[in-house]
């Protein structure tokens, strides 16, 4: 590697607009023949069998696609199928001994332990029986509350073998998210811990769970996994389990895996949206399944024989489908880490990298502008020869962030997939595809084949190249949301009735929309610009900007609160919060901890404010609506949008000053 200061770099490379794929990758990538997108496109819907056909079916599906009740659309129907036996099962005769997870857990003085897929087999298979005995059946919701341990995964697996959807909770996320989750999914088990380790740290966990636990309307049975020392040992209660004692008590049990039909729910996971109140996406067995593996094999170029690293949580959709189903059904090596990148020290991930000979590095562009901001130093200290493939989902990465990632983590031999996708969408929808297409730094690329994505106006008309506009997605595809758990109108309200006739029978009517701003080239790559609802990124976290403001507003003395989203140079995005307080309240530094820590506990750290303003009037329209644009230009020290249409235009200039001198 040579040694450019930045400086250099942004010499040489920024007058660079499109990069080849390196030859040695394409000699051997997954994908590497460009006529797969016309293959796909005059061969739809059958060109998804090859993402069938990457799993192992009970029954052999008869229909590809049911459209016939849009936006209901189903998937390989007639087929069925277990997502746990298509993870572990199968590649027991020719995989048994191979690691399907390595797990490096944060103290570093601990010993990292590595699953084989017998040994990960194993433990599922006694979980499984567990949760049968602890009276868990087909269809129960289980909810897990877990860090990056091993358990959670083999508790995911576990659920999926017995046919027990599963839906997880990030562990940052708070007491009252959890209480919210299991509430609305009418969740009567939770998988939880004690606690796990933070910068070296014990960190409680066990307490959260139980504060959550009192905010539950039914009875819960709760098993707690024991992942701190005894020093941190909780007290049990008579409907809380030991997860080591029940997995002893099922030593060497098989659970026969449970068929589910293709389209029955492998997951549930809530996410934000507009409103206060999380969104419960429901993803599939067959589908899902089907798509984390194609995009696993085609755009990650997953490989058996490969040791595959995602730093992500899988508290979030990316480690679902990218750290556990897509990975293990591929029969690959996985790794999950439970620490941060920066402890012990800045070079932590590159030691990491390493150690292991990750092939493929899969993360988040907040976290290549920290490495960015910490200097090359720390991966030019680690021989990173061993990465072939990397790829970065989560929010838009800036291109001089690409740049850097591409020459310093690397070495300008591995592609870069710029992922663009959803958690409703279950996988990966606008990306290259490393062996085939060329990258663009700062446009994710093309849409993946047999997909119909498009940029449009308000009235649903293609926009020009180069015009920003409306991402909308116009044909269905395995791996979308089948709906909002128990709300099917709701499923129809937030995606599809903003650009579908929702009168109409024929699926053509029905348009998807992601709720995103995004503008395609001339080549049809395509630039995603952000959210264009009332959702915010931060550091690649969704937050709801009406989740937080619902927060502030419980905080004593809080009369009224918006929230945006402010640039930020590390995160993308920051939480703003401008307060008005009641009277007989004054808007000084306590308020604004006590602010924050009323966030921090209807949420979590995760979606803390950046600032919290206090002002006397929040711009408002004189129909009564605040302008958020203003609030957003304001954040971002940008000049201020027009403010005629404001009923109290005063107050912006005021509320401005107040920012620039905290
Ligand atoms: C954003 C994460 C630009 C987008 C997998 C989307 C991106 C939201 C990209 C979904 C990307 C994700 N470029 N923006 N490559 N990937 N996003 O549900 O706004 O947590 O709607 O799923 O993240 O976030 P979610």
């Amino acid at each position: 590697m040579s040694h450019d200061t930045d400086a250099e770099l942004e010499a040489r490379l920024a007058e660079q607009e499109r990069f080849s794929p390196p030859e040695s990758f394409v000699a051997q990538a997954n994908v590497t023949d460009e006529g797969i997108y016309e293959e796909f496109e005059e061969n739809w819907p059958e060109c998804w069998e090859q993402a069938a056909a990457l799993l192992d079916w009970d029954e052999p599906y008869d229909t590809v696609l049911d459209d016939s009740n849009p936006p209901f659309f189903e998937w390989f129907t007639g087929g069925s199928l277990n997502a746990s036996a298509n993870c572990l099962d199968r590649h027991l005769d020719e995989r048994g001994d191979e690691a399907a997870i390595e797990w490096i857990g944060e103290p570093t003085e601990e010993e990292n332990r590595t699953y084989t897929y017998r040994e990960l087999h194993r433990e599922v298979n006694e979980f499984a029986a567990a949760l049968k005995d602890l009276g868990v059946a087909e269809d129960d919701v289980v909810t897990l509350y877990m860090p990056m341990i091993p358990e959670l995964p083999i508790a995911m697996l576990a659920c999926a073998r017995i046919g027990a959807p599963h839906s997880v909770v990030f562990a940052g996320f708070s007491a009252d998210a959890l209480a919210t989750r299991m509430n609305a999914a009418d969740s009567e088990f939770l998988v939880t811990c004690d606690g796990y380790y933070r910068r070296g740290d014990p960190l409680e966990h066990k307490e959260k769970a139980d504060e959550g636990l009192s905010g539950v309307e039914h009875d819960v049975e709760t098993v707690v996994v024991d992942r701190l020392d005894d020093d941190y040992d909780h007290p049990m209660e008579a409907n809380h389990h030991d997860y080591d004692d029940l997995v002893e008590a099922q030593a060497g049990m098989t659970v026969d895996p449970v068929s589910r039909d293709a389209e029955d729910m492998l997951f549930l996971m809530y996410t934000s949206g507009t409103t206060g109140q999380p969104k419960g996406v429901k993803h599939t067995t067959g589908g899902y399944l089907s798509w984390a593996s194609w995009t696993g094999q085609a755009v990650l170029d997953i490989k058996p024989e490969d040791t595959y690293f995602c730093a992500a949580d899988i508290g979030w959709i990316t480690g679902h489908s990218y750290i556990v189903y897509g990975p293990l059904a591929l029969g690959t090596t996985t790794m999950m880490y439970e620490g941060t990148p920066d402890y012990p020290e800045k070079d932590r991930l590159w030691e990491i990298v390493e150690e292991y000979e990750a092939n493929q590095l899969y993360t988040a562009p907040t976290a290549i502008r920290a490495f960015m901001k910490w200097g090359s130093q720390y991966p030019e200290s680690h021989d990173l020869s061993s990465l072939r493939l990397l790829g970065t989902v989560g929010e838009p990465i800036n291109p001089r962030a690409w740049k850097w990632y591409y020459k310093y983590i690397g070495g300008e031999e591995c592609p870069i997939v710029d992922t663009w996708w959803q958690t409703e969408t279950g996988g990966m929808m606008i990306t290259t595809l490393p062996g085939v297409s060329e990258m663009s730094p700062g446009s994710a690329g093309p849409p993946l084949p047999g997909l119909d994505v498009r940029i449009v106006d308000n009235d649903g008309e293609q926009v020009k190249p180069g015009r920003a506009g409306y991402l909308t997605v116009n044909k269905p595809w395995p791996g979308m949301l089948r709906t909002l758990y128990r709300n099917d109108e709701r499923y129809i309200d937030e995606y599809w009735r903003t650009y579908s006739d929702v009168d109409s029978d024929d699926p053509d009517d029905w348009v998807y929309f992601p709720e995103d701003g995004a503008k395609i080239s001339e080549d049809g790559y395509i630039t995603v610009l952000g959210r264009v609802d009332d959702v915010i990124n931060v550091s690649g976290h969704r937050l709801g900007t009406m989740e937080i403001e619902s927060a502030i507003v419980g905080v004593e003395g809080v009369a009224e609160a918006a929230v945006v989203g402010g640039h930020h140079d590390v995160k993308g995005e920051a939480v703003y919060a401008y307060v008005i307080t009641e009277d007989g309240y004054e808007g000084d530094d306590a308020m604004a901890e006590r602010i924050i820590e009323g966030v921090n506990s209807a949420i979590g750290p995760i979606a803390r404010p950046e600032q919290v303003v206090f002002t006397p009037e929040l711009p408002k329209t004189r129909s009564g609506k605040i302008m958020r644009r203003l609030l957003e230009d304001i954040a971002n020290g940008d000049e201020l949008g027009n403010t005629s249409t404001l009923r109290n235009p005063e107050i912006v200039s005021e509320i401005a000053a107040k920012v620039k001198n905290d």
